[in-house]
């Protein structure tokens, strides 16, 4: 059994607006419920549950009311932190054996493909990532400012990073044990869950599944206006994500070749 957790317990300090990002409209719906669309027609994914910001649970009830959304079976509040939220859907789920999917609600624009492939790869592995490439160098600054700027400490092989995406999907066992260790630790924290598996339970592997560009969290103001557009380019093909060639063409017309002199 595939079970997917929409986590949604966030506040969206970062876009900065009245109410959680989630619920912001883009294209005619709320980036949370583009979020659960795509879980709710993927075929591999047998229920849904949602974990939501305390004190917004009436707009979910809303958006699943009447059956639109069969397979949403919990409709429950998040935590303080992302991490907190995780451990909550896992104690909804109980103690029952199951692929458990961890999905950011602020990525509405996830592909059936990277669902397809994440479940895949759960066949084999019992710990899977979602990433991508990384087109910018990335930089490491030293913990502590000697002045008014940070400083770099190391600069990591590009060629070896990823920027990690969602899903992270797990057998539910190693990811109930890898947080029960984790919340015994007071040093414990993390923005993910698969740093938890990583780092509590180190015998695991975790498998990388490309994911794409496409599937961008929304976390800056900019984001909107960025996720608007990748809908409305959608919704003129497939919904699915279109590929290199689509872009593209939909570039035709609009680019200006400059020749020299
Ligand atoms: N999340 C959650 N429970 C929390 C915090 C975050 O379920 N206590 C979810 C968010 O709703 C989001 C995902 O985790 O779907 C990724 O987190 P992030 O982008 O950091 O969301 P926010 O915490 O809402 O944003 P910010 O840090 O700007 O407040």
């Amino acid at each position: 059994r595939n079970v997917a957790v929409i986590l949604a317990g966030g506040t969206g300090t970062r876009v900065g607006l009245a109410i959680p990002k989630q619920l912001i409209k883009i294209a005619g719906k709320t980036i949370l419920e583009h979020t659960i669309s795509v879980f709710q027609a993927a075929e591999a994914v047998d229920e849904i549950i949602i974990l939501m910001t305390p004190g917004y649970l009436d707009p979910v009830h809303a958006i699943v009311r009447d059956g639109a959304y069969p397979k949403v079976t919990q409709v429950l509040e998040g935590g303080a932190t992302r991490n907190e939220t995780t451990s909550l859907a896992l104690k909804a789920l109980g103690e029952d054996e199951c692929n458990v999917l961890f999905h950011d609600a602020v990525r509405p624009l996830v592909s059936q493909k990277i669902i397809t492939d994440v479940v895949e790869a759960l066949g084999t592995y019992e710990a899977v990532d979602t990433a991508i490439p990384s087109a910018d160098t990335v930089v490491q600054v030293h913990d502590e400012r000697g002045g008014d700027l940070d400083t770099i400490s190391d600069v990591l092989r590009r060629d070896l990073l990823r920027r990690g995406q969602t899903p992270q999907a797990f057998r539910a066992s190693v990811i109930r044990d890898a947080y029960e260790k984790a919340w015994q630790d007071p040093d414990f924290t993390a923005t993910d869950d698969c740093t938890v598996v990583l780092r509590y339970r180190p015998d695991v592997p975790i498998a990388v599944v490309q994911g794409h560009e496409r599937n961008m969290k929304v976390t800056e103001p900019i984001d909107v206006y960025i996720a608007d557009k990748l809908f409305q380019l959608a919704s003129a093909e497939e919904p699915e994500a279109l590929d290199d060639d689509q872009y593209r063409a939909a570039l035709e017309g609009k680019t200006m070749v400059v020749f020299g002199g």
